[in-house]
Parts: structure tokens; sequence; C-alpha cells
């Protein structure tokens, strides 16, 4: 009975309307919350207005991520009768409502109904979405979950997004993910209501896609010898190893990896990276390198030298005519990625068919060189209808006519591109690479560079002095040499690409940091419950050391997220929340071999211990004079 009253009690205390937390991420456009809450029973109906699959779909998948957690199997109907009083009721505006173009929604919950609208699927998608983050975290469960209340609060939510390309790119080449592994990114994907995955699918460590016509492109060009450790640095392969390592996607597989991004709304853009980047094409057809190789796919070895094809060989084209068929055949997406990134252009220069190209064709320099090897492969993607996009390499020498532009090296491809009138997609690595390290190299998996959420957070997309109409939006990028796992992979997206999804979706004006830490914490809790990785590296200071000339080495500590708490010692002791709290710069006592810091907030331990040695930032003081 006790029990009873306790749940009668909690549940009118939901109707009383004590205020539920609210963290959508990303931040809707307009949101206003009102007294009370939506209550999910086994009596609410899932009514879907019209009877078209792709409403349908929603409407089954709502029911399953609802009946998982909960238990609940909410019926379904595609037609409202009077009966039905408490509903989720999914609709396509009659008549287009002009705010909310092709993704946006409205989304309505009173404590009778939940009314979503929209005039696309893709729309009610995105607000299934947000009505799923207004359920409590264990609504991610994968099994039934312990929770007593599974309510929504009222809320009237318009929203639709900034821009309408919000990519992930994942890199299998260097290491390979099952199909299983790429849906669950894809899955994770979805929730964040990004919408382009960038299939990065060959590169000089492995060819990842069924050719028919090429079968030597994945019975060789799949597998390169097994290596543990650092990448770059691992051994050549020796001679007779056996290549075990790596793996690739059939055509079958390819087409139900499309399938089931699409049933998510996510198109998937296919990256067949050449004419450099392609070592493991050349472990297979050598006869398309300038020198006839032969080669080895790339274990992660140093870089070799020899991986570009040859563009001054007629039959390299027929190649990828026949690769590029079958891959526009495989995706319906209007793009084909040709890569074009860091090609290695030494081989060209010395090879008398990439020579004699060069004076048949009136070109002046490798660079002209790289471009007409662009514009053939331009032409080869046009003519399969497709579109062809770029890295931003292939503006040197010049622009393929139909070209879109992804811009890595910083901004500026994007910008001269956009000059030009092309289309760009912005992925500056100083904001979008998530291979990049996010907290300290001492205490991160080894990776290179420094990507910090808050930097991440404080991308915009579109630059000063160019045509806004020509960024269709931006992409954070997963290369994986040092990730071998999709936890790992998970770890290196999480919490970044919250605020990459936040930057490509919500209005920039809405931007708060504190905010957005505070929503990504509540994602991070979701997370949890679904058993998804992601790293907790926001919580550990950064460290900045100087040398003064009196008085040795200065250290200053600075963390990004409010109201977190550094203690430390230096007596090799670990630190906890009784040890010395960081208020000012340190300096370090005599002798003294190691800083050690851990980070709270609110007595609760939230960093990692870390383990500075005074040696390490005595270097880097004397790397930045
Ligand atoms: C790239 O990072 N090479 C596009
Ligand atoms: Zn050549």
């Amino acid at each position: 009975m006790r029990k009873y009253l306790f749940l009668l009690l909690s549940l009118y205390g939901i109707q009383q309307g004590v205020a539920q937390e609210i963290n959508l991420l990303p931040q809707p456009v307009s949101l206003h919350q009102q007294a009370g809450v939506f209550i999910l029973s086994p009596q609410v109906t899932i009514v879907y207005q019209r009877d078209k699959s792709e409403l349908r779909d929603i409407a089954l998948s709502l029911q399953q991520r609802i009946a998982r957690p909960t238990g609940m199997q909410l019926s379904l109907r595609y037609s409202k009768d009077n009966k039905i009083s408490r509903y989720i009721l999914l609709k396509l505006n009659d008549q287009a409502d002009s705010r909310l173009g092709k993704e946006g929604y409205t989304l309505n919950v009173t404590n009778q109904e939940v009314s979503l609208s929209a005039n696309e699927p893709a729309g009610l998608f995105y607000g299934m979405q947000t009505l799923m983050q207004l359920l409590p975290a264990a609504i991610e469960s994968k099994t039934i979950a312990k929770e007593l209340k599974w309510s929504l609060p009222c809320v009237t939510i318009l929203d639709y997004p900034r821009f309408g390309w919000r990519g992930l790119m994942l890199d299998v080449s260097r290491h390979f993910f099952p199909k299983e592994d790429v849906k669950r990114y894809i899955d994770q994907m979805a929730k964040y209501k990004f919408n382009v995955f960038h299939w990065h699918l060959t590169d000089d460590q492995g060819w990842r896609i069924e050719i028919k016509s090429f079968p030597k492109l994945t019975s060789t060009g799949a597998w390169r010898v097994p290596r543990t450790g650092t990448w770059w640095q691992f051994d050549e392969p020796q001679p007779g190893e056996p290549a075990t390592d790596g793996g690739y996607y059939t055509q079958e597989d390819i087409r139900e990896v499309v399938q089931y991004a699409q049933d998510r709304h996510i198109m998937i853009i296919p990256e067949i990276d050449v004419p450099g980047h392609s070592m493991a094409a050349l472990a297979a057809y050598p006869e398309y390198s300038c020198t006839g190789g032969p080669f080895n796919v790339n274990p992660g070895s140093k870089f070799q030298g020899e991986n570009s094809l040859c563009a001054g060989n007629d039959s390299t084209f027929v190649f990828l005519d026949k690769v590029i068929g079958e891959v526009a055949d495989l995706f319906p997406s209007p793009y084909i990625h040709m890569g074009g990134d860091e090609c290695n252009k030494a081989f060209w220069k010395k090879c008398p068919k990439c020579q004699q190209r060069m004076l048949t064709e009136k070109l002046n320099s490798a660079e002209e060189l790289q471009s007409y090897f662009v514009r053939r492969v331009e032409q080869i993607i046009l003519s399969k209808g497709k579109k062809l996009i770029g890295w931003d390499e292939i503006l040197e020498g010049g622009l393929a006519p139909s070209a879109t532009v992804m811009s890595w090296r910083g901004m500026e491809g994007g910008i001269t591109a956009a000059k030009a009138g092309h289309q760009i997609i912005m992925t500056p690595t100083q904001y979008c690479y998530l291979d990049l390290y996010q907290g300290d190299p001492v205490t991160e998996p080894e990776t290179y560079s420094m990507l910090r959420l808050k930097t991440c957070y404080e991308f915009d997309p579109v630059p000063e002095g160019i045509d806004a109409a020509l960024v269709l939006g931006g992409q954070g990028n997963l290369w994986t040499e040092s990730v071998p796992t999709l936890r790992h992979a998970e770890y290196m997206t999480w919490p970044r690409s919250f605020a990459l999804a936040e930057v490509f979706w919500s209005p920039k004006e809405m931007r708060d940091w504190p905010g957005f830490v505070k929503r990504a914490e509540a994602q991070t809790r979701r997370y949890d419950a679904a058993r998804v990785n992601y790293a907790t590296s926001l919580y550990d200071p950064a460290f900045k050391a100087v040398q003064e000339t009196e008085n040795g080495l200065l250290i200053t500590l600075s963390t990004e997220v409010p109201g977190l708490i550094t203690y430390y010692t230096f007596d090799n002791t670990r630190p906890d929340n009784f040890s010395a709290k960081y208020e000012q710069p340190l300096h370090v006592p005599k002798n003294a071999r190691n800083l050690k810091v851990i980070t709270y907030r609110n007595g609760e331990l939230v960093g990692h211990e870390i383990s500075m040695p005074i040696a390490e930032l005595l270097k880097r003081a004397g790397e930045k004079k």
C-alpha cells in the first residue's frame, strides 16, 4: 500500500507540473515549456496520418524504441477516430509550412496528446528524435528499464536545421569496421540529426568495397599484414608474411547499409580516393601505377613512396570508369567523392607516360596534370549521372567546372572555391578532425595535434566574405589510423560530435557553451543507457608551461567546463579533493618529478588522474621558445 501511495503521489507530482528538465541536443530553434506532462501508458496510440510507408516506418520505429525499455507495446493506427483519446500523432502538413523546409518539424506536447507535424517524412523523423530526448535517459536502454515515470514535459517546439549537410566521415580503410559497426555508428548519427555519412572506402591501407570487374581490389587490396602498436611505425610486410588483417563489404553488404542509412534519413557518400592514397589498389593492379610496382597493402608503416595512379596511362581511366560505374549503381546519393587529397606527384615527374600526357595536353606543372586527372574523373562521374566532390587539393592547377569542394586544410580551400561559385562543405582540421587528441597526450590514447571539445563548439562553417548559400554545411571526420575498434571510434566521436551536431543544426545566435555542456552531459547519460562509449576528456585541465628566468618553470592549468576544481600534488601521491586546490599558476618545488592532478565538481570526481612528468613540461616550455 505504501508503495502504491508513493506511486500515486509521484504521479500527482508529475501532473502538477514539477518541471521536468529538458536537455535537447541539438538545441531546437524555439522551445516553450508548459506546466504538466504527457504520461506514456499502454493506452496511448501512435497515429500516423496518411497511409504512406515512410510514415509507417517512423511510427513503427517509435513504437519499437518505446517498447524495448518500457515493455509498453503501443498500438499503431493510420487515422484517428474519436475513440482514441490519448495519442502520439505523426502528421504531414497538407499545406507546406514555409518555416520548416524539408527537414523541420513542430512538436506539441500537452497532457492529452503529442502532436508532431512536418512537411516531409524527414521532418517527422527528426521530430521523433526530439520526442525521444524528451523522455528519460533510460528510454535508450536495450533492456527493460526500471523507471517509474515515462513522461514527456509539455512543450511547444518549432525546429529546422541551419545546414542541409550535417556530416560525419568514417575511415574504414586504415581499420576495417564490419557492417554491424557501421550501422551502429549510423544509428548514433541519426539520434543527433546528422544526415550525411561519408564512407571513406579506399586508401593505402585497404580497399573495402567489392568491385565485380576488378576482384583483386578486395581479394588482395582488402588485406594487410597484422600489426599492433603505434601507427606509422609498424614494420613493413616481411617476405612471405600472410596478409590476414582486414575485410571488405560485398555489394550486398553495401546495399544493406545504404538501405539502413536511408531508413534513418542519412545519405551515404562513397569515397574512392584517387589518384593518391591508392596503394591498396596498386597492390592488386600494379599496372595502373607509373613504375609498375610491386606494391604491398601498407600495414601502417612509414610512408613508402609511390601510391598514385598513373595519369598518363589511358587504361587508368578505363579502370576508374568501371569502378565508378559500379559504385554509382550501389549508392543512390547524387554525389561521388573522388578524394584527390595529398597526391604524391614525384613519380609523375619521372614517368614517361605522364610526361607525354603533359606534352600532349599542354600542361605546365604536376598540379595541372592533377587537375587534368580530376577533370577526367569528373567526366566519368557525370557520365554516371552523379556529381563530383573532392578534397580541397582539387583546386590546385584549376578546379573542375562542376566540382563541390570539401575544405579540410583550413577554410581557405572552401573560400577560394566559393568565390569561384562552387558549392563547398566545410570540414577544416582545426575544428572537425575527430582523430585529433581531445585532452592532454599524457593521458589520452596516442594520436596527434589537438582538438578540444570547446574548439569544436566554436566552429562556424560560414566564413566572412563568401555567399553563404554556397556552404552546404559541415562535417566531422574520423580518420582511423589510431582507431582500431568501434568502441574507440565512439570515444573519439562523442562528445565532440555533440558539439558539431549543434553547430550544424542550431541557429548560430543560440550558441551557449555552459548550456551546451549541460545538454551534452545529459546525452552521455543516454549513451550510458545505450552502452555507447564517449570521452570524458572535457573535465581534464590543459597544461601550459613557461620557463621563467627567476623562478624556473611556471605551470598554468585551465579547464573548459564551468564549476570544476582541480587538485594537485607534487609529492608523487595520488591527488584527491583533500589535496592542494589549484588556484593560481604553480612553481615547481625543487626536485619534484611529477605534477599529479585530478578534477572534481560539486565534490564529485569527474576528471582523470593525470600524472604529468615535470621533464615533459620542461620539454614543452623549451619547444615553445
Ligand atoms: C585528408 O585529411 N587527407 C583529407
Ligand atoms: Zn605515370
